[in-house]
């Protein structure tokens, strides 16, 4: 949606809020603190990834972890999901309607390492699973793949315990490699792209997923090597 518009709407939302100079100071101070706590989640999600990734380097096994990335959702995502959900812009909404303000990114080598990688950290006994989205499985129809969990995890604060939805994506590498440059080709809607872009993309999707599976099959040959594909229950 144009971003003029969704400011506009977040303006009409907020107007008795922004018509008062004190109140626009108190919720710009409970948005710093809200966005503070996302990122206190996301601090503990991939600290916890960390560890994993330094184990494994440290009893020099084969790390089903190759990278891992982080963002928080930008406070114009932000209103622009809550606009496309027919939602108001409020703290209340974001609260208890987004669950992808925290987002924790792990790619991964291998097709096993994704459910490898979501197997240890859904065994955590501070991790509770909300929600498992296995697009590897049953890819979107555009081709994209997946792994997606939501968790909750607990954050303390000097006087509360407050939980935090936490988004994780689990990825390999090629699906990383597929779904960075999908992004960058819808991104800007802007330009025009030939018609058969959409068909285009799909069929390198496949392309992908056959070489991952192709990949995998190598790795079976690696001594220790294990399948986790079908370990994660659904
Ligand atoms: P969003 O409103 O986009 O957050 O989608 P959703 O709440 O329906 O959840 P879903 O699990 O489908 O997607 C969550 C996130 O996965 C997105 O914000 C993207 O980061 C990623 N994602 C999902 N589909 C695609 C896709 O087709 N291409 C790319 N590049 N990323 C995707
Ligand atoms: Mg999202």
């Amino acid at each position: 949606m144009n971003q003029e518009l969704i400011l506009k709407q977040a303006i009409k939302d907020n107007r008795a809020t922004l018509s008062n100079p004190d109140s626009i100071y108190k919720s710009m101070l409970e948005f710093q603190q809200l966005l503070m706590l996302y990122d206190a989640g996301i601090k503990q999600i991939t600290t916890k990834f960390d560890i994993l990734k330094e184990e494994f380097n440290t009893k020099n096994l084969r790390n089903p972890i190759e990278a891992i990335h982080s963002r928080i959702k930008d406070p114009m995502s932000i209103i622009e999901k809550l606009t496309r959900k027919g939602l108001s812009i409020s703290y209340k909404n974001i609260v208890s309607n987004l669950t992808d303000v925290a987002g924790v990114r792990v790619v991964c080598p291998f097709i096993s390492d994704v459910y490898h990688v979501a197997k240890m950290i859904s065994e955590q006994d501070d991790v509770s699973v909300i929600t498992v989205k296995d697009y590897i499985k049953n890819p979107k129809q555009n081709g994209y793949r997946s792994l997606h969990l939501i968790v909750n995890v607990d954050v303390y604060l000097s006087e509360q315990k407050h939980i935090i939805p936490v988004e994780i994506q689990v990825r390999t590498i090629a699906m990383d490699f597929w779904a960075s440059l999908e992004h960058q080709l819808h991104y800007k809607k802007d330009f025009k792209m030939p018609e058969n872009v959409d068909s285009e993309l799909k069929s390198c999707a496949d392309i992908i997923a056959q070489t991952d599976k192709r990949m995998q099959e190598l790795a079976k040959n690696l001594p220790n090597f294990k399948d986790y594909s079908q370990d994660l229950g659904e």
